[in-house]
């Protein structure tokens, strides 16, 4: 069994870092806040596929979250995360900051990383400044660890395709990978706000990607009517108990709205939508 080396300082990550760099090897990064569940560790053995070494690091971070979200709720289990981790065996170290690390002057009032208008649509419209407060804290960790490679899940598309332009509009020198989400058999993608579900919520959560399955399937099947799906996914939802935030076909590569013209493959269908006390967030790319 290897040990993961837990940090709890960017300088002793760097000296890690420069180490490794010292002797030539490539290191992948994956940004988790803990809670760790198969579809984390599925992204840590994606990174090891991808790089000599692997860092991650567990951060719940309070800039992503709104005044009225589950911050302080938000599972913290990181003697249970240590040893998932150690038992795949593909962990070099685990960055484990305090706000004080991650945020020198504060998370009050902090340098922010602006992104562009995406930020404020589909989950963002829902949850201001959340993606603000991602890449805010994703910049600082890759300031810290600068690894050659950031490994991000799909669950979290709007995450992984904002992430993905930030890194590339302010010319950052990483290359942004997406790992595929990891289900239960019933469909319910893996989640930590999943653990909030009661036994009849979580009964009824696989529709949410079902919905979205019924979605892709009506589109290559030819319905083009897609105002319409998405009411109607919205309104299936709402039956089987859910809250809706939002259903969406969008282009894929980019999240920009659907022009028309475009082949089934370039698109995504997301959803969002409360169950309980629980917001679950979901897609399907078209192309998988
Ligand atoms: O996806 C997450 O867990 C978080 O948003 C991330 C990327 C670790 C940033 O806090």
């Amino acid at each position: 069994v290897t040990a993961v080396l837990e940090l709890r300082t960017a300088s002793s990550v760097r000296d890690l870092v420069g180490g490794m760099r010292a002797v030539r090897e490539t290191v992948a990064f994956v940004p988790t806040m803990g809670n760790l569940h198969d579809g984390h560790l599925s992204l840590m053995r994606l990174a090891a596929e991808q790089a000599d070494k692997v860092v991650v690091s567990i951060f719940v971070n309070p800039t992503q979250f709104g005044p009225n979200e589950d911050f302080a709720a938000y599972p913290r289990t990181l003697d249970e995360d240590i040893a998932r981790m150690t038992g795949i065996g593909v962990v070099a170290a685990v960055f484990v900051p305090d706000v004080a690390e991650l945020y020198p002057f504060g998370a009050d009032d902090p340098v922010r990383v602006t992104l562009p208008s995406l930020s404020r649509e589909l989950c963002g419209a829902a949850r201001p400044g959340h993606f603000d407060g991602v890449a805010s804290v994703v910049c600082r960790l890759l300031n810290v660890v600068a690894p050659d490679v950031l490994v991000l899940g799909q669950k979290d598309y709007q995450q992984f395709v904002l992430l993905d332009r930030m890194v590339a509009d302010l010319r950052m020198a990483v290359r942004v990978l997406c790992g595929k989400t990891i289900r239960d058999a019933d469909g319910l993608a893996l989640s930590s706000r999943n653990r909030y579900l009661t036994p009849q919520e979580r009964a009824s959560a696989p529709r949410l990607h079902a919905t979205l399955q019924d979605v892709r399937q009506a589109v290559l099947r030819g319905e083009s009517d897609y105002g319409r799906l998405q009411a109607d996914a919205v309104a299936i939802l709402r039956k089987a108990g859910f809250r809706p935030d939002y259903v969406a076909l969008r282009r894929a590569k980019d999240l920009g709205q659907i022009a028309g013209g475009e082949r089934p493959e370039e698109l995504v269908a997301l959803a969002a939508a409360w169950l309980g006390r629980a917001r679950l967030i979901d897609n399907v790319r078209f192309s998988d």
